[in-house]
């Protein structure tokens, strides 16, 4: 039987930050199915204790992975895959995509140094830390962990303003001295423009979305002319979100049906 051209896409973010990664992947593989979804509940994740991460990205993976015929799995979110990949590569066959900070390039970029913005955790895990031994032995990396800066990506997706003060105000040890920063977590492109204001237009930015595009498009060996119509694209939560209405608004405007929830049983 011919392989189906229309895969299922599951990913995955403990917010609306994973939505960076799903646009690029979207944005090569329109006729693809999504399926988006977050774990709000246990939001933010560079908070959460490594064992209960593990134990609820898994529940939720393997949740969704048997219940949408998914084809890929793209854990969107740093935090998360710099410590859950090698147990949900163990509990799926298919393939199982993660992010993790783009130290490599940013550093084969740098002159003077690297700054890496990322979750309070994903700057303490021992992956990263490996991440910068083995790719930027040459350049000194900044470590600048902040939950605030998630929040604030989460606030813009719902229409909020952003304060340009405090951004400076989080941003502020790097300031002058990078000339190269990797946005370490999949929230941050949502506020790109407003972190390279902060930061100055000398400073280069790199995340990982279109990597991960790339890498997603590989796995599911996609054949030129094979595209059909564009695909569609469902977004779930696991407890009611905040200021529904107005995240609804911005979803649709990235092709999405209203947000549904879909709690995590007996984690
Ligand atoms: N978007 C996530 C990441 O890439 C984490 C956000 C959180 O702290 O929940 O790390």
């Amino acid at each position: 039987m011919a392989d189906r051209q229309t895969k299922n896409v599951l990913v995955f973010d403990s917010g609306v930050g994973g939505l960076s990664v799903y646009l690029e992947i979207k944005k090569q593989l329109p006729h693809f199915n999504y399926v988006y979804t977050f774990d709000n509940e246990a939001y933010p994740y560079g908070e959460l204790n490594p064992k209960r991460l593990i134990e609820r990205v898994s529940a939720i993976v393997a949740n969704f992975v048997a219940s949408h015929s998914i084809d890929i799995v793209v854990i969107a979110c740093n935090t998360a895959s710099t410590i859950v990949l090698p147990t949900l590569r163990e509990q799926h066959s298919i393939p199982i995509v993660g992010v993790v900070p783009a130290i490599k390039p940013a550093s084969m970029l740098a002159n003077k140094a690297v700054g890496l913005i990322a979750t309070p955790a994903t700057i303490t895990r021992q992956y990263t830390h490996d991440l910068i031994k083995d790719f930027s032995c040459d350049k000194n990396v900044e470590l600048l962990g902040s939950t605030r800066l998630v929040d604030i990506a989460e606030d813009k997706l719902r229409g909020e303003d952003i304060s340009t003060e405090e951004l400076k105000q989080i941003l502020e040890p790097l300031i002058h001295h990078i000339d190269v920063a990797v946005l370490g977590c999949t929230h941050f492109p949502l506020i790109k423009e407003e972190i390279q204001e902060a930061l100055g237009s000398h400073v280069t930015l790199i995340d990982s979305g279109k990597a991960i595009a790339n890498r997603v498009k590989g796995l599911m060996s996609v054949v030129a002319g094979d595209e059909g119509n564009e695909g569609k694209s469902i977004i779930f939560c696991s407890a009611p979100p905040l200021k529904e209405s107005a995240l609804n608004h911005s979803l649709k405007q990235l092709g999405f049906t209203p947000v549904q929830i879909h709690p995590l049983q007996g984690v």
